[in-house]
C-alpha cells in the first residue's frame, strides 16, 4: 500500500497521505481537500468515512473480531465482571487490584439517587418508556452534580464516571418500579454491580431478591458484550455532542435517544416482538423468512453495517442463553425458533449473498427474558452496558481533539436564490 493517495480534479493532481492503523486499516487524510480543492466528499451514513482514530474497541467485520482494548471479547467468558471491563475501556489497561476496588467502592458510594431526583419519577405516566426515562433522569444528573461539569482533571472525570455507570442502574430500576406501582428499593451496599441491579429490580420491602450466580454470570456476560463497539450511531452521537463541550451527562443522555431506535438497540426489542409474534401466531419460521425476503417484514437480529462475516458477540450470547436455561431448568419455546430462524437464514441465497449473519440483538432478549426483565427494558439493559463504551468514547474525544467541534458538510440541493414574495401577492393556494 503506497502511503499517498492523489486525487485528479480538472486535471490537477492533489496528494493526500494515507494513514494505516494498528490493524491495518487504511484511511485516506482529506483534512485538506476542501481548502486544496473546494470540493467534500458525500458518504451517506459514513459507510466509508472515519471520524476519528481511536484506540478503544478494534472490529474486524469481514473476520468476526471484536477487541476492547486489544483483548478478544471471547476471553471475557466466564472471567471479569463488567465493572473489571469498563475500567479497561475507559482507562485503557486492566485495573490492579487496588484500582478495581476503589472503583467499585466508589460505585457504591455513588448507587444512591439524591431524593429531589425520585419525585421526577412520579411525574412520568406509567406508561412512559424506560428509555425516555433514562435519557431524561441521565440529563438530570448534570441539575444535581454540577461538579461533575467540566471534568477537567483526571479525578473529576473518574468520580463523574464512576457516578454516572452506578446511577444509570438505580435509574433503570427506578424506571421499572415506577412502571410497576412498586416502592423503589435502594442499592444494597453490601451487593456487587450485578446483584445489586436485580436487588432494586426485584425485591420487596420484605422480601429481599437473591441473585444466583448462573443469573449474575449471564447478566455481567451480557453487559460486557454490549460494553463498546466503536464507532456505532449511539456512540458516534456521544462524540459529537461531547465536541462541543458539553458535559458527560448531556453527551450519554443523547447516546441513550440514538440507542433507542429499533435500527440500533431498540432491535432487541424488536427481535422479541418478532419471536412472540411467530410463536402466538404459529408462523413457520420458514414462512417469516420469506417474508423478510421479500420486505414486507424485517428479521430483526439479522444484518449488520459492520459485520459481513457473524457477530461474535450474538454466538456468545446464543450460548450463554443456552446455559442459563439449562441451569434454570426452562425451556423458551423462543430460543428454538430463534435458533430455527437462524438456520433457514444462514442456508437462504437471499441472507448469504446481502452477508447478513444475527447481530448481537437476535439472542440478547432471550437472556433477559429468563433473567425476569421485561421486554420494554431490554434497551435499558443495552444502554447500561454501553454506558462504559461512551464514556471512554467521550473522554479520548476529549483528550485528542479538545476544541474541535464535529460539523460535518453538506452538498446543498435546495432552491438556488430565490426573492420573498409578499403574502398579498400569493396565490390562495400558496403553490
Ligand atoms: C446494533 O453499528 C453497530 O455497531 C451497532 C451495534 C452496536 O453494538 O452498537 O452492533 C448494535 O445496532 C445491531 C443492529 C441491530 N439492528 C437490527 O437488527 C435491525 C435489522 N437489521 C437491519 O435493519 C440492518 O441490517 C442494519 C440496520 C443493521 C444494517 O443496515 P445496512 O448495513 O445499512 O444494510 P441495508 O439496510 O442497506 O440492507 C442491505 C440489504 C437490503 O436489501 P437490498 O435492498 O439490497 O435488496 O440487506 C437487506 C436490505 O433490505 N437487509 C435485510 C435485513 N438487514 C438488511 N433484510 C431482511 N432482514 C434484515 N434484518
Amino acid at each position: 500500500m503506497t502511503n499517498t493517495a492523489t486525487l485528479i480534479i480538472d486535471g490537477q493532481s492533489y496528494e493526500y497521505p494515507i494513514l494505516v492503523g494498528s490493524e491495518g486499516e487504511c484511511g485516506i487524510d482529506i483534512r485538506e481537500l476542501r481548502n486544496q480543492t473546494g470540493c467534500i466528499t458525500l458518504d451517506p451514513g459514513y459507510g466509508n468515512t472515519g471520524s476519528c482514530t481511536s484506540a478503544i474497541t478494534f472490529i474486524d467485520g469481514d473476520q468476526g473480531i471484536l477487541r476492547y482494548r486489544g483483548i478478544p471479547i471471547e476471553q471475557f467468558d466466564n472471567g471479569p465482571n463488567f465493572i473489571e471491563v469498563a475500567w479497561l475501556l475507559i482507562f485503557g489497561r486492566l485495573p490492579s487490584q487496588v484500582e478495581y476496588r476503589s472503583f467499585a467502592n466508589d460505585l457504591n458510594a455513588h448507587a444512591n439517587l439524591d431524593e429531589g431526583m425520585k419525585h421526577h419519577f412520579e411525574g412520568f405516566p406509567r406508561t412512559a418508556p424506560p428509555m425516555a426515562i433514562l435519557s431524561a433522569m441521565i440529563n438530570a444528573l448534570s441539575c444535581f452534580h454540577p461538579e461533575d461539569q467540566d471534568c477537567e482533571d483526571d479525578e473529576t472525570f473518574r468520580m463523574a464516571a464512576a457516578r454516572l455507570i452506578s446511577k444509570i442502574r438505580t435509574i433503570a430500576a427506578y424506571a421499572y418500579r415506577h412502571s410497576q406501582g412498586l416502592p423503589y428499593i435502594y442499592p444494597d451496599h453490601k451487593l456487587r454491580y450485578v446483584p445489586n441491579f436485580l436487588h432494586m429490580l426485584f425485591s420487596q420491602p420484605y422480601n429481599h431478591f437473591e441473585c444466583d450466580e448462573v443469573m449474575r454470570d449471564a447478566l455481567n456476560l451480557l453487559l460486557i458484550l454490549h460494553a463498546d463497539h466503536e464507532q456505532n450511531c449511539s456512540t458516534s452521537t456521544v462524540r459529537m455532542v461531547g465536541s462541543s463541550q458539553a458535559n458527560l451527562f448531556a453527551s450519554c443522555a443523547a447516546g441513550v435517544c440514538a440507542l433507542w431506535g429499533p435500527l440500533h438497540g431498540g432491535a432487541n426489542v424488536e427481535v422479541l416482538h418478532m419471536l412472540d409474534d411467530i410463536h402466538k401466531n404459529n408462523v413457520k419460521p420458514e414462512e417469516y423468512v420469506q417474508r423478510a425476503k421479500s420486505g414486507q417484514a424485517r428479521l430483526m437480529g439479522f444484518g449488520h453495517r459492520v459485520y459481513k462475516n457473524f457477530d461474535p458477540r450474538a454466538k456468545m450470547l446464543g450460548a450463554a442463553a443456552e446455559r442459563l436455561l439449562t441451569s434454570l431448568g426452562r425451556q423458551d419455546p423462543l430460543l428454538d425458533i430463534a435458533r430455527k430462524l437462524e438456520e433457514i437464514a444462514l442456508q437462504d441465497p437471499y441472507f448469504i449473498e446481502r452477508k447478513l449473519y444475527p447481530n448481537v440483538d437476535f439472542y440478547s432478549g432471550i437472556i433477559l427474558r429468563a433473567l425476569g426483565i421485561p421486554t420494554n427494558m431490554f434497551t435499558v439493559i443495552f444502554a447500561i452496558g454501553r454506558l462504559p463504551g461512551w464514556i471512554a468514547h467521550w473522554r479520548e474525544q476529549q483528550q485528542l481533539m479538545a476544541n474541535k467541534i464535529a460539523r460535518p458538510r453538506q452538498i446543498y440541493t435546495g432552491n438556488v436564490k430565490t426573492d420573498y414574495t409578499p403574502m398579498a401577492n400569493r396565490n390562495s393556494t400558496g403553490a
